[in-house]
């Protein structure tokens, strides 16, 4: 697999990435064997794979924490990404979670260093409870004053930011911080970014890594009605808002019957290429422009050897057009509200 480089920073990684939301189980993602992730991470390694995203909101740290056990004696060979919450990123707060993650991972330095999501009141909310934090959250300047800081230190070596909107990648571009990456939502079934955002990080060099490469497991073609997904993985806009137990957020009537006309005729073109829908999806997702990585939550060694596959798989113009057609109908109904969770109104992206 073809490296590529990251932004404008000097991290050379495989353009498909380890998603590592699940390890260390939680209710999300549901159980996850220490085994299997010592198992997929060196797989990985050896694989030639190298890009692991992680943050500490993931679990609660157990993700963090499990993701350095597998790494342990291997570090050096691996790019790791983790995240701060928006609601722990004040200048007094930012070291102590810093070295709290280093700490779990067992490492001195993070590759990349993100902002989970913006800071606004709502994406504040989602991290915290507490009333103080609500009311008065970390500023931008503050937040990536102090993330210049971790980085003149040698704690973190490049800054990233992660589900920022245009407004808001000017915003942090302007406090003077070097921002390598942006990880967004991107995949067949949400395309949100590509009007604004790709643009613009292309034109400042900003690379972006593709989060959800899979929609929670819709692309790898495991569901076959919105009555098969579980309630977190249905939360997003593509379910109606009824469908998340009661706990999801956007209040719209999502798309699923396009959805699932899609991974219908996403599964019929894999078929006739001999391929898997998750192959198929990746590839679609590093054919398109300013990508430079697909996190895939490839949770075991079966997932991790037919998913990487994906990586020597070059889809034509014809296959790319044909998907992107397929797809538009989604794009229509959910528009280009890149917060796949929240109405366009609340959208934490901006
Ligand atoms: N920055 C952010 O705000 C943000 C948000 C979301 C995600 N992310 C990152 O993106 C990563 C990937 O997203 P994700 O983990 O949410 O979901 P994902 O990668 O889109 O999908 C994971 C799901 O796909 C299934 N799967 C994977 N490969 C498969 C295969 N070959 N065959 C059958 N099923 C397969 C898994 O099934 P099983 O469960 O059955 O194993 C799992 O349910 C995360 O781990 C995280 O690192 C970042």
């Amino acid at each position: 697999m073809k490296k590529r480089k990251l932004g404008m920073s000097d991290l050379e990684v495989a353009p498909i990435g380890m998603g590592c939301w699940a390890y260390g189980g939680g209710e999300y993602w549901g159980e996850q064997s220490q085994r299997d992730v010592n198992e997929v991470v060196s797989r990985a390694l050896d694989l030639g794979i190298n890009l692991f995203d992680t943050a500490e909101m993931y679990n609660n740290g157990a993700s963090e924490e499990s993701l350095g056990l597998a790494l342990k004696g291997r570090r050096h060979e691996a790019v790791i990404c983790s995240k701060i919450s928006p609601s722990n990123a004040y200048a007094k707060t930012i070291r102590k979670h810093c070295e709290a993650s280093l700490k779990r991972l067992g490492t001195d330095y993070l590759d990349v260093y993100m902002l989970h999501w913006p800071i606004n009141e709502i994406s504040v909310k989602h991290f915290t409870d507490d009333p103080d934090i609500i009311a008065s959250p970390p500023t931008v300047q503050e937040a990536f004053g102090a993330l210049m800081d971790l980085q003149r230190e040698g704690k973190i070596r490049y800054i990233g930011i992660s589900n920022f909107g245009v407004k808001q990648m000017d915003e942090a571009r302007a406090t003077g911080a070097q921002i390598v990456v942006n990880e967004l939502p991107y995949n067949i079934l949400s395309r949100a970014i590509e009007k604004d955002i790709v643009p613009y990080c292309i034109k400042h060099g900003i690379g972006i890594i593709a989060s959800m490469a899979l929609q929670q497991g819709l692309l790898a073609g495991i569901y076959n009605s919105p009555d098969d997904v579980p309630p977190y993985q249905a939360h997003s806009r593509h379910f109606k808002h009824e469908r998340g137990a009661g706990t999801s957020r956007h209040g719209g009537e999502g798309a699923e019957e396009e959805v699932f006309q899609t991974v219908r005729a996403l599964q019929e073109i894999a078929h006739d290429l001999g391929v898997h829908i998750a192959q198929l999806s990746i590839a679609w997702i590093l054919a398109k422009p300013g990508i430079r990585c697909a996190l895939v939550g490839s949770r075991n060694i079966k997932e991790l050897e037919s998913n990487v596959k994906a990586g020597m798989l070059e889809l034509d113009n014809e296959i790319i057009g044909r998907i992107d057609r397929i797809s538009e109908p989604i794009l229509m109904k959910l528009g280009y509200n890149p917060d796949y969770y929240e109405s366009p109104e609340n959208s934490r992206i901006e």
